[in-house]
């Protein structure tokens, strides 16, 4: 618990998005904030999406010192920042802005902290490895950018949206020159098709379309194959039991959560925090 009181000095940090209400964000980080006895407060602000243009300009005149950013305005914030990290342009989207000064600088923590859960999980070493990535928006990009940074050689996306997935592909192509890219359809035969080279699947569709990514059938898979799910909020994300029955081995979202949350708190503070540090804290709470 907080033994300092707040006052006018106490450094004011938040999660912007919409739903935010259901967010184990503040009192994370402000566990955190206790446990390393820093004066600094954690706040959700649920902003209607209608207003994403002015979320710069409101962290900027309220002197937020840190913010998180979550559905919808991760993609929405990129215009009104002073600075982007290379992993937040090849992301297409930012999840952690800092302040300093006046200016905006916007991070994502997502791809890193994908890549370090599956080292922490000893899944597959990213290097050389041919991936399949469920989706093409902001999570698929960031997972895929993590896995480019640490040599993955192919990258296949499956997405809905064909323009999408191009489009990610392009713009990772642009960083990653010496990576092999393909877009297909999220549908069964595609799956089939791209999963016998796999060693590695990230599912990054959201919640709708578990339907479709249940149909796949992951015997398509190699053994030595690993199945990732990073939507941590399901009980039964859809593949699982099909990847338990065939001997995938898969893996939960709550590696990637604590990653890129540990390395948020060390963007916000400079104080170094282990993954498993939050993820302790992540188990006591659900
Ligand atoms: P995030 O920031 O989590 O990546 P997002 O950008 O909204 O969220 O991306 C959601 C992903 O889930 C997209 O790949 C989306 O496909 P489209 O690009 O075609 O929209 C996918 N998705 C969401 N609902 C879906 C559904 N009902 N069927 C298939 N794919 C779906």
């Amino acid at each position: 618990m907080r033994k300092k009181p707040i006052t006018g000095h106490t450094d004011v940090f938040g999660l912007v998005g919409h739903p935010v209400r259901h967010s184990l964000s503040p009192a994370m980080y402000n566990t955190l904030f206790a446990q390393f006895d820093i004066d600094a407060v954690y706040l959700a602000f649920d902003v209607d999406p209608a207003e994403a243009e002015r979320v710069s300009d409101m962290i900027r005149v309220m002197g937020l010192v840190g913010v998180n950013l979550t559905v919808p305005f991760k993609e929405r914030i990129l215009g009104g920042l002073d600075g982007l990290t290379a992993a937040s342009r090849e992301s297409g989207a930012v999840n952690v802005v800092t302040q300093i000064e006046g200016s905006l600088m916007g991070y994502n923590t997502d791809g890193e902290g994908f890549v370090r859960s599956l080292e922490e999980e000893n899944g597959p070493n990213p290097k050389g490895i041919h991936a399949v990535i469920l989706g093409a928006g902001g999570a698929a990009r960031a997972v895929a950018s993590g896995l480019l940074d640490r040599g993955a050689s192919r990258i296949t996306f499956l997405n809905r949206t064909r323009a999408r997935a191009v489009q990610a592909a392009e713009a990772l192509q642009a960083s990653f020159m010496a990576a092999d890219f393909d877009v297909r359809s999220l549908a069964a035969k595609d799956f089939f098709d791209a999963a016998s080279s796999a060693q590695l699947v990230v599912n990054c569709t959201s919640g709708p379309a578990s339907d479709v990514v249940s149909s796949f059938d992951v015997r398509a898979l190699d053994h030595a194959a690993s199945w990732v799910d990073i939507n941590y909020w399901m009980s039964t994300p859809p593949a699982q039991a099909a990847c338990k029955e065939a001997g995938i081995r898969f893996h939960d979202g709550l590696g990637m959560l604590a990653h890129q949350g540990a390395l948020a708190f060390e963007l916000f503070t400079g104080h170094p925090v282990t993954g498993g540090e939050i993820r302790r804290f992540l188990d006591r709470s659900s």
